[in-house]
């Protein structure tokens, strides 16, 4: 059964920013036009820029460029903007701005009859991450009385093991782990949930699942944009951090885990972080040999020319901040022993997508390999594409129509398009009505963002002491060679570089 939802305030934190316009503010007006909302709820928008109410929603809403295209209707967006006031503040963690914050609250909770439940949203630079929640707590928002108070906490979660265990420390002094919500956007995906259904509401892909029938398992999380004007920002992160360390570790603990018991919080965040806890380490030399972390040149992609990364603005020209990675790795557990595992993303690649492919074992013996070579090459691979073109594609062999005994590999697909009609939910949306549900299923628990982070480091910790080489690859291509050669001694299997649709491949045949 659905939760319902109390009558609450959504308070976000940085309201003027990007990401309140880019995605906080449409979800949860989607939410609305969707009838999600409760019906006495309210949101608050703070910041330091000085806006009025009125101010406030013309800039989030009426002159929001990522509210247009969205076919609302006028009306509505009007009804909507009556739910949003605004808070502008002195400095973010102020005890003064937190006492003022909290006499508005209680103004609104009147007015809107929402009582005191609220949920502090941080859409702000991560410096105020753990500060903010303190100021709250210093005026009893993280407790209030006959209410509840939720805290979401936008990425990046810390910056290396370490910092990630000091902000929850800090976070967990003043708000209880139920109710503190570290949102990771790619657990919002239809098609990253739709990997937990896939493998555990069919009765023939489990038990298939495994060591036994398994070669090999590969990620892919390619963009063709570059760092375009915030090579300042990533610069400081790179994409080990950036798309690995969180979003793909995600995505691969939905493919990997062991079944839960029930489908809820508690049951499927323990089976993933007992399989953060079974990756095993790539220690001091492995580093070179397991991962490659590579930087762009200048190339032309489908957006256009685009110069090296070492010539965007506010990267340093000596930057050795990668903007690629590729890494084989494997997890010690039973159903996972020997399996090798492979995860790449990268910038300036030829095309924007993110897939999971499951490479499943020949069959022992290759009966038909007399009538042509063929039925050596031939793949059993199950494809899932994350993003664009959301779907599922299973690749087999299949008898050539003819003489003799010839194969060719066919493909069985299934598009999320063709499921509904309606629009698959934002990310956004579908997290946030958790949030107010109070459902952290697909939010990132506290220790399993240590683990994570407990596997990324020592990769880290190897690429500062420069114990592991930066290759380079140019823009528009698939990548550095270097990354080809994880895949040495592995018999008949490689990168898998996706096409623009999921079975656009010239090497299948549709059935
Ligand atoms: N943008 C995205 O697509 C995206 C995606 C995923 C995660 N995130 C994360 O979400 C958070 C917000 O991202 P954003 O892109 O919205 O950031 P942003 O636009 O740079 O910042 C949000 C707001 O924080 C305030 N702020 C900025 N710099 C500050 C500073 N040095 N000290 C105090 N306040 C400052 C500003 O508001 P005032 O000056 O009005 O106070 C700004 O409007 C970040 O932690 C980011 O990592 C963003």
């Amino acid at each position: 059964m659905a939760n319902p939802i109390d009558p609450h305030i959504l308070i976000i934190y940085g309201a003027s920013g990007d990401l309140a316009q880019r995605k906080l503010i449409p979800a949860v007006f989607d939410l609305y036009r969707g009838g999600y909302l409760p019906e006495k709820f309210a949101l608050l928008g703070a910041s330091r820029t000085d806006y009025t109410d009125e101010a406030f929603r013309e800039k989030v809403l009426f002159e929001n460029e990522f509210m247009q295209g969205n076919g609302y209707d006028e009306d509505q967006l009007k009804a909507f903007s009556e739910l949003l006031f605004y808070q502008d503040l002195k400095a973010y963690d102020g005890v003064e701005d937190a006492k003022k914050l909290k006499a508005k609250l209680e103004d609104l909770g009147e007015q809107f009859e929402t009582g005191s439940n609220y949920i502090f949203y941080l859409s702000t630079p991560p410096k105020l991450y753990s500060s903010i929640p303190k100021a709250l707590a210093e005026v009893g928002l993280n407790k209030p009385e006959n209410g509840w108070s939720r805290l979401v906490v936008e990425k990046p979660f810390g910056y290396d093991e370490k910092s990630a265990k000091q902000l929850n420390e800090e976070l967990q002094s003043v708000f209880r782990e139920n109710d503190i919500y570290r949102i990771d956007h790619y657990l919002g995906k239809e098609t990253v949930q739709n990997l937990l259904v896939t493998r555990f509401a069919n009765g023939f892909f489990e038990p298939l699942w495994n060591r036994n029938y398994i070669q090999s398992v590969q990620i892919t999380a390619a963009e063709t944009v570059g760092v375009g004007s915030r090579g300042g920002y990533y610069d400081e992160s790179g994409a080990l951090r950036d798309m690995i360390q969180n979003h793909l570790l995600q995505v691969l603990a939905h493919v990997a885990m062991e079944p839960p018991i029930r489908a809820d919080a508690y049951s499927i965040r323990g089976e993933k972080m007992k399989l953060f806890q079974s990756l095993r380490a790539i220690t001091g030399e492995q580093v070179a040999q397991q991962v490659v972390r590579a930087q762009y040149d200048a190339g032309d992609t489908k957006d256009g020319h685009v110069e090296g990364y070492r010539e965007a603005e506010g990267v340093p020209d000596d930057s050795m901040t990668e903007t690629y990675v590729a890494m084989k790795f494997f997890i010690d557990n039973w159903r996972w022993a020997g399996v090798p595992f492979f995860i790449r993303t990268g910038k300036c690649l030829p095309l924007k997508v993110t897939e999971v492919v499951i490479t499943f074992k020949n069959p022992p013996q290759a009966l038909f390999s007399g009538y042509d070579d063929y039925a050596l090459k031939c793949d059993n691979q199950l494809i899932m594409r994350i993003q664009p073109d959301e779907g599922m594609a299973l690749e087999f062999g299949m008898k050539v129509p003819g003489e003799g005994f010839r194969v060719k590999n066919v493909d069985m697909d299934f598009f999320y398009r063709d499921l509904t009609t309606k629009d698959v939910p934002e990310s956004y949306s579908r997290l946030l009505l958790d949030c107010m549900k109070g459902d952290p299923t697909l939010y990132a628990r506290g220790d399993s963002v240590e683990q994570a982070w407990a596997f990324v480091d020592p990769i880290l910790q190897a690429w500062e002491k420069n114990e592991a080489p930066l290759a380079r690859y140019t823009a528009g291509t698939w990548g550095p060679e270097e990354a080809d050669r994880l895949w040495d001694g592995i018999t008949g299997a490689s990168w898998r570089n996706p096409a623009e649709s999921l079975i656009d491949d010239k090497h299948y045949t549709k059935l």
